[in-house]
C-alpha cells in the first residue's frame, strides 16, 4: 500500500484552506521560502498520520488498524454491529467500551476540573488528557491492537512503506530512541484527528444554519422538542457558547451519569479473569477510573459518570452509551422519555450513584414527539452539504 505524497505549492495552499496551517515560524525575519517549509512538514505530518491510521499491519496479528474501529464510512466508529464492544485484532477479545466517534474528538479541551465538575479529555472516562497521548493506548491494549511492546509496534512502523517519510518529518535519527518515537507517532496520529476530514460540519443541520436547506415539519418539530419539551440541549447544545468560531458540537465534553443500564450481552463479561477478574459482575465505573480524578480524591462523586458525547453523525454510529445496549435511536429516545416512569422497561442502572435527575427519565413525550426527535438526530450527518 505504497502512498505517495507529492505535494506542490497549490496543494499546500489548498490544504492549508481545508485543514488550516500553524506555522510557529512568524517572526518578522522570517522569509516566504522558510514559511513554505514549514507548511509542507505539516501537511506531511497529516499524510503520515493518516497513513498509520488506515494501516492493517501495525496490530498483533496483523489485520486491525484505527480504522478498523472508527471507520470513515461510519462516522468513525465502529462498522462491526454484530457485537455491542468492539473486538479486538485477537478474535474473541473484546474491549469492554463500545468504540465511539472519534470525529470532531478534536474540540474535546484537555482534561481538567472546572471546580464543579471534570471536563474534557480523551476516552469516555477522559484518563488520556490529549489525542496525542491518547494514540498511545490503543496499540498496546492487548484488548485491541495487542501489540507486546512499544518496541514491537515501532518495528513495524520502520519497516512501513512511510517509514522514509517518517524519517523526514521526525527526523533521520528519530527510531533509535523508543519513546520519542512513540510520541511522534502520535503527534502524527492526533494531527491527522484534527483536519476537517474528522470535523466536516457537513450536515443538513448546518446547511439549515445557514440558510442553504429547510428541514421537513417533522424534523422542525424533533429541534423545537430537543431545544424545549425533551430538554436535550442541556448537555447536548446547539449554540456555542464558549467557541464561536465553530458551530455546535452537541456536547461540552463533560461528565453524567444518565442511568445507562448494564448489556447483558457485552462480551467483554465472557473474557477469561486474567482480562475481566469480575466476570458478569463486572461494572464501568466510568470517570471514576480516571487515576487523575482517583488522585484528587474525587471518584466517590464521579462514578458511573461518562462524558457527554458529540451527536453529529449519531445516525451511523449505532450501538449507542459506552456499553452499546441501546441498538437504535428510538431506544435511546424512549428511554430519556421514560427511564423514571416506566422503570421496569430499563432495569436499573449500572451505576446507582450520582444518576441525574433532573433532566431526564419523565418527558412526557409522545409517540410520535419521540420519532420527530430521532428524525432531527438524523439531520446531523455529515456529508449533505456536497463540497
Ligand atoms: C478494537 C477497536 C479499537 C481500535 C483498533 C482503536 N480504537 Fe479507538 N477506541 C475504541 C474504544 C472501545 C474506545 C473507548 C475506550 C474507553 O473509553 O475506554 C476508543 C476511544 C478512542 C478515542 C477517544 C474518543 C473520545 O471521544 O473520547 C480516540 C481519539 C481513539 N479511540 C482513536 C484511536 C486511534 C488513533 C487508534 C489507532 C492507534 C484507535 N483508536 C484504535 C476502540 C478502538
Ligand atoms: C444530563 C445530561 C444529558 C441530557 C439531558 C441528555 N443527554 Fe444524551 N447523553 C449524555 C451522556 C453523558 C451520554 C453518554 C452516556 C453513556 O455512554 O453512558 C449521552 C448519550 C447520548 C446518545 C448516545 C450517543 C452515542 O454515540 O452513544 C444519544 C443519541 C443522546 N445522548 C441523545 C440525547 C437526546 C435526544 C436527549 C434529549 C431527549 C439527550 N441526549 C439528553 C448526557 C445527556
Amino acid at each position: 500500500m505504497k502512498q505517495r505524497y507529492i505535494i506542490g505549492t497549490l496543494g499546500v495552499i489548498a490544504l492549508c484552506i481545508v485543514v488550516g496551517c500553524q506555522s510557529d515560524a512568524t517572526s518578522d525575519t522570517t522569509t516566504p521560502t522558510m514559511i513554505q517549509e514549514v507548511k509542507i512538514t505539516e501537511a506531511e505530518k497529516i499524510a503520515l498520520g493518516k497513513a498509520i491510521f488506515f494501516d492493517t499491519h501495525l496490530s498483533d496479528p496483523v489485520g486491525q488498524s484505527c480504522a478498523s474501529c472508527h471507520s470513515p464510512e461510519m462516522g468513525f466508529a465502529n462498522p462491526n454491529h454484530a457485537f455491542p464492544t468492539s473486538e479486538g485484532a485477537v478474535a474473541g477479545l473484546f474491549a469492554e467500551r463500545n468504540a465511539p466517534t472519534i470525529a470532531y474528538s478534536q474540540y474535546s479541551p484537555e482534561f481538567y476540573y472546572d471546580g464543579t465538575g471534570y471536563v474534557g479529555g480523551e476516552f469516555l472516562d477522559g484518563r488520556a488528557a490529549t489525542l496525542e497521548l491518547q494514540a498511545g493506548g490503543p496499540p498496546l491494549n492487548p484488548l485491541e491492537m495487542h501489540n507486546s511492546s512499544k518496541e514491537s509496534y515501532i518495528g513495524k512502523i520502520a519497516q512501513a512503506s512511510y517509514a522514509d517519510e517518517f524519517k523526514r518529518v521526525y527526523g533521520q535519527n528519530i527510531f533509535a530512541d523508543t519513546n520519542k518515537t512513540y510520541a511522534a507517532i502520535g503527534d502524527a496520529l492526533a494531527t491527522y484527528e484534527r483536519t476537517s476530514e474528522l470535523s466536516q460540519f457537513s450536515s443538513k443541520f448546518d446547511a439549515f444554519q445557514k440558510g442553504d436547506a429547510n428541514l421537513t415539519a417533522q424534523e422542525k418539530l424533533g429541534l423545537d422538542l430537543f431545544i424545549g419539551k425533551a430538554k436535550c440541549f442541556v448537555c447536548h447544545p446547539v449554540t456555542n457558547e464558549d467557541l464561536t468560531t465553530v458551530p455546535a458540537l452537541f456536547t461540552e465534553y463533560d461528565y453524567e451519569n444518565i442511568g445507562v443500564p448494564k448489556n447483558p450481552n457485552n462480551a467483554f463479561y465472557t473474557l477469561a479473569s486474567e482480562y475481566n477478574p469480575d466476570g458478569a459482575h463486572f461494572v464501568d465505573i466510568g470517570l471514576a477510573r480516571n487515576p487523575q480524578v482517583i488522585a484528587q480524591g474525587r471518584a466517590a462523586q464521579s462514578r458511573g459518570k461518562f462524558k457527554t458525547p458529540t451527536l453529529r453523525n449519531v445516525e451511523l454510529t449505532a450501538p449507542y452509551m459506552h456499553n452499546g445496549v441501546f441498538s437504535t435511536l428510538k431506544q435511546v429516545v424512549s428511554f430519556y422519555n421514560t427511564r423514571d416512569s416506566d422503570p421496569a422497561r430499563w432495569g436499573e442502572p449500572e451505576v446507582a450513584e450520582n444518576v441525574n435527575k433532573d433532566f431526564i427519565g419523565d418527558l412526557k413525550l409522545t409517540n410520535g414527539e419521540e420519532d420527530a426527535i430521532v428524525a432531527f438526530l438524523k439531520t446531523l450527518s455529515d456529508g449533505y452539504i456536497r463540497k
